[in-house]
């Protein structure tokens, strides 16, 4: 009998493993430039916390079980929540502001296809306890500033603003409820459904204005148009703080971004600012990172605070990789393999190998192949040296180094390896 893995998970062999790794590593390193700390959350958590304030798209994707005691659980879709509930219980009296930053698996129980997928994976940050534009800046400039590192380049950025068009209906009376049904249909691009509803709703001429804002997209000629639109109403204050946040992150160095006031996102708890990336090479799913300025502490029994964040979809961030052909770096390009000339040396080639480690990565072959075959098997696992150990050699207290590119080899001496190389 073959066992099959589930739907929408993945196995990774060992290259696409190390290229994952090179990627994350990528990811952390930059995060922690920028000031962040990593933190870890569990896998699970009440279903009540990853209901709340989530969305529509997240709650009828949700990997839901009862534990034994008959309690409501659900995997993580997302860390946002989850990192929210841990700054409620344990992090609300440090100086502000928290910049935190997590890697790891999410569940959603969506239909799997390319670059969608069940158990996926998120690295992401979330910055607790400033809403000034230049925080919120930081905040886009360092998901480019991540992609930059990772060399990708066919990549756009997106900014909008969910407050304005919560502002517009807020004011026309429309409670929260449907301002999140709404945001909702928006994000999916249900525009029917869309249109069924705020009919009835009954926005008079403003329904024509949210159509007029939700169109809006371009350069920062776009906040203008917007604000003039916008002439008298509440939604106003909150064009002018987009275009102070567009302002700051041109001194951050980004200027390329695209204002698209048609953002909506898939969740309830976005409140201001919201941004995604998405990279022109992918196909489908090309969306690699999204977030914004939201409000959820409150949710969790803390008290509100300005909060803002991103997620990339990881696995998104390796295929736009693979398909911009991005380099990966040259990490552990020293990788050593020891071989002997017969099995009497290989008390000496393990006490060699230890030596090598300290330093570099090295194995010591370990099915007693000869010569041509343990070169052939260093040449399929693209290890770039090989150390030979021969009883002549030996005996001067020298072994010989294999280059495998350019396939020549020199003696040098054991004790001096580590300096040679
Ligand atoms: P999200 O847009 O739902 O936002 O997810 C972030 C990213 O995760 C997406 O842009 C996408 O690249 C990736 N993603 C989502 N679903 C899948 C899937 N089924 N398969 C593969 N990749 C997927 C959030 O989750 C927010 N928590 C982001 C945030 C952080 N906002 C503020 N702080």
């Amino acid at each position: 009998m073959e066992f099959r893995r589930p739907r929408g998970t993945r196995d990774f062999l060992p290259d696409e493993t190390r290229r994952r790794r090179f990627v994350e590593n990528v990811m952390r390193r930059t995060f922690e430039r920028f000031g962040y700390e990593e933190i870890q959350t569990p896998t699970f958590e009440t279903l009540e916390l990853i209901t709340a304030k989530s969305g529509e798209e997240i709650r009828s994707h949700l990997f839901h079980f009862k534990d034994k005691s008959n309690r409501d659980m659900a995997l993580r879709p997302e860390f946002t929540a989850p990192v929210m509930r841990l700054y409620v219980n344990h992090l609300q009296t440090k100086p502000k502001p928290l910049k935190l930053y997590y890697f790891g698996n999410c569940f959603r129980y969506e239909r799997p296809q390319s670059g969608r997928f069940r158990e996926f994976w998120q690295a992401g940050v979330e910055l607790i306890g400033s809403g000034y534009p230049e925080a919120e800046a930081e905040v886009i400039a360092l998901a480019v500033e991540t992609l930059r590192e990772l060399r990708l380049k066919d990549f756009e950025t997106h900014v909008g603003h969910v407050g304005i068009l919560r502002k517009i209906l807020e004011e026309r009376g429309v409670g929260e409820e449907h301002q999140n049904i709404i945001m909702g249909l928006i994000d999916k691009g249900e525009k029917e459904q869309l249109e069924l509803l705020l009919d009835k709703l009954k926005l008079g001429e403003d329904k024509d204005l949210v159509h007029k804002i939700l169109g809006l997209r371009g350069g920062d000629e776009v906040i203008p148009k917007a604000a003039s639109l916008l002439e008298g109403k509440k939604a106003q204050e909150e064009i002018e703080k987009l275009g102070q946040m567009l302002e700051k992150l041109r001194d951050f160095g980004i200027k390329d971004y695209r204002v698209n006031l048609g953002i909506a996102r898939g969740l309830d708890y976005y409140t201001g600012m919201v941004f995604e990336i998405y990279d022109n090479k992918l196909k489908a799913q090309k969306q690699i990172c999204g977030g914004g300025s939201y409000s959820l502490a409150e949710v969790f029994g803390g008290e509100p605070i300005p909060t803002c964040g991103f997620a990339f979809g990881f696995d998104r961030v390796v295929m736009a990789m693979e398909a911009e052909r991005a380099r990966y770096g040259e990490e552990d390009e020293k990788r050593f393999l020891i071989v002997t000339t017969g099995e009497k040396l290989l008390s000496k080639a393990i006490d060699i190998s230890r030596m090598i480690r300290e330093k570099f990565p090295c194995e010591v072959d370990l099915m007693r192949r000869r010569l041509g075959k343990a070169l052939k098997y260093a040449d399929s696992k693209g290890i770039p040296f090989v150390i030979i150990v021969g009883e002549d050699e030996l005996k001067r207290g020298r072994v010989i180094l294999r280059d495998m590119k350019t396939g020549t080899q020199r003696e040098v001496p054991i004790e001096r390896i580590i300096d040679v190389l």
